[in-house]
């Protein structure tokens, strides 16, 4: 998204360039929203995004699983995905706002049980957990659970082991 933060009128003449230079007015360009609050839509499609590590099943590298994500399970693949292929980590760490991580698990009939995501809302929402809201949704894509609690806290409680809570990138 590229908003313009300033659209000053500033732009004709001397005056205008005075004024420029004493407001500091400029047009900048933000790629970054403040805030992003997704719906069902903005997950659609996922299986074209970058998968963040080869899909998984059973225990994972980070000993943290447990019996989360169905990892107990051998016969359920993980497939893990980023929205964005370019999203990296900024200076602190965190990922930019409107970064949507995706787990897709996968019956070996082919069916979705159930998928995950966490999406980097940012603006003054969870700020504990560094603004991430976690989501539940079912096979066809649906949301069933959102926000900052989802399952008492547990995704939270787990997730906080990771740099920014995210295990695979
Ligand atoms: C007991 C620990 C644990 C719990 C609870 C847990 N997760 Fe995870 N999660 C993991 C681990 C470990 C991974 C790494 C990928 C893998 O091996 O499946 C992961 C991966 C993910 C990913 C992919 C991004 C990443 O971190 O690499 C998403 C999205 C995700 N989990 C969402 C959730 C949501 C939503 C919940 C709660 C409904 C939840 N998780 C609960 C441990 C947990």
């Amino acid at each position: 998204m590229v908003r313009v933060l300033c659209s000053c009128a500033c732009s004709i003449g001397i005056v205008g360039a005075l004024m420029t230079l004493i407001s500091g007015c400029e047009k900048s360009t933000d790629s970054t929203p403040s805030e992003f609050v997704a719906e069902a839509k903005d997950f659609s499609g996922y299986r074209t995004w970058t998968q963040t590590t080869a899909p998984r099943r059973g225990p994972d590298p980070s000993g943290f699983i447990g019996d989360a994500h169905a990892a107990q399970d051998t016969m359920v693949i993980r497939s893990i995905f980023v929205n964005n292929s370019n999203a990296q980590r900024q200076g602190n760490r965190e990922f930019p706002v409107g970064t949507i991580f995706l787990k897709e698990l996968r019956a070996p009939d082919g069916s979705i049980p159930m998928i995950t995501a966490m999406v980097k809302r940012g603006g003054s929402f969870n700020p504990n957990d560094k603004g991430w809201e976690w989501f539940v949704l079912d096979g066809q894509g649906a949301i069933t659970m959102r926000g900052s609690n989802v399952m008492d806290g547990m995704c939270a409680a787990c997730h906080k082991a990771a740099s920014d809570y995210v295990f695979t990138r």
